[in-house]
């Protein structure tokens, strides 16, 4: 079988550096808000073109006190509405509810699976205060018009950038997941903040500290949300190989699309019918999962089953429609695309540390469909 993200696999590629760097910080006997943390954050800042990188516990705490800090800025205010894709990962979603900030969902794109950009417009509503553009499944969102949109509006635009390690944050905040399956994956959970805002970034490390600054004096009703030493020493191990990475990821993607589509010894179609995603060369993309689409998405996922090839669902259920949200206070219309979406996708394994066989293979079983 082929195996979707076998991360034991992903993560040899690593040693003994990594293990050498766990072994660092346990004899240390320092594990919280130490070298290794500020290491990471200065270099991940760096990695990312923009000044400030502030390590907390999970890319949902990240995005959960992005808001909560520009509501103590005063830049957002309960009940105010954020555009958000109606199509990405629940947590997006929650980080807005959970700081009584309302969710406009929006319908994406057929083409990019992203927020569907140049329509915008139709969701701005008078209280509309921010965009949460979600860059999902590492393909960057249409960077140009988000900003200009932003502007013209006066609009935060800010950046989940859990599935887009390697993409260049261009918002007023972004938020990374470190969860050990993402591009830069850590060895549990893990996040940061990433920005160009000194005193938004203050904010968050005070946020994600109690709300304290200084020992024991707590100006406000925080988290305990750091990134450990060990996640972050081992992360500063990891970000070396990211860019090699994520163009290993993106080698495997174009044999999957150019091998999918030579029908040279294919035999005989089999009676399913799928769609590719889109590549575009202007559009930056770190595969972080490569995601095809079928009407016929369970026979598909049986199939490939079959073939010995492992598949998984992102996400079978839209927020909207999950009991989290049964009365929930979320703003939208009718979501046919995301509705749609959520039974026709199918997320194939791609990771750096596939072999030229494992590959071959997916191809084979693509180019059968
Ligand atoms: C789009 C998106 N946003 C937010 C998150 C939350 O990140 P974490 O799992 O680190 O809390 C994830 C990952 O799970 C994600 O895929």
């Amino acid at each position: 079988m082929i195996p979707f993200l076998p991360l034991n696999r992903i993560n040899a590629a690593f040693e003994p550096e990594l293990s050498e760097a766990i072994s660092r910080v346990v004899k240390s006997g320092w594990y919280l808000r130490g070298k290794e943390t500020e290491n990471f954050e200065k270099e991940f800042a760096e990695f990312c073109g923009m000044q400030h990188c502030a390590g907390v516990a999970s890319g949902l705490d990240a995005l959960i006190m992005i808001f909560a800090a520009y509501k103590i800025l005063g830049k957002l205010n309960d009940g105010d509405h954020v555009i958000v894709p109606a199509n990405t990962y629940i947590a997006s979603i929650m980080a807005i509810s959970k700081n009584n900030l309302i969710p406009v969902l929006a319908e994406p794109s057929e083409e990019t699976f992203n927020i569907n950009a140049n329509k915008l417009s139709d969701y701005l509503t008078p209280k509309t205060k921010a965009i949460l553009a979600v860059h999902l499944y590492g393909r960057q969102c249409e960077k140009e018009i988000l900003l200009k949109f932003a502007k013209e509006n006066n609009l935060l635009l800010i950046e989940d950038s859990a599935q887009s390690a390697g993409i260049k944050p261009f918002g007023d905040a972004a938020a990374f997941s470190f969860y050990p399956g993402k591009n830069l994956g850590a060895l549990g959970d893990g996040g940061a903040v990433v920005s160009n805002n000194g005193e938004l970034d203050s904010l968050i490390r005070m946020l994600g500290n109690y709300g304290s600054e200084k020992k024991y004096i707590n100006g406000y009703l925080g988290f305990n949300s750091r990134l450990d030493e060990i996640q972050a020493a081992a992360l500063s191990v990891k970000l070396k190989k990211l860019n090699e990475h994520n163009k290993k990821r993106n080698e495997i993607a174009m044999r999957y699309i150019v091998g999918a589509m030579t029908n040279v010894g294919a035999r005989r179609a089999l009676p399913l019918r799928l769609s590719l995603p889109l590549h575009d060369d202007n559009i930056s993309n770190v595969w972080h999962l490569f995601v095809i689409r079928s009407k016929q998405r369970d026979a598909l996922q049986k199939h490939l089953f079959e073939k010995g090839i492992e598949t998984l669902i992102h996400y079978p259920v839209p927020p909207h429609l999950q009991k989290a949200y049964k009365g929930g206070n979320l703003i939208y219309n009718k979501l046919p695309i995301t509705e749609a979406l959520a039974n026709e996708v199918l997320s194939i394994p791609l990771h750096q540390a596939m072999s030229d066989e494992e590959i071959e293979k997916v191809c084979g079983a693509l180019r059968a469909v």
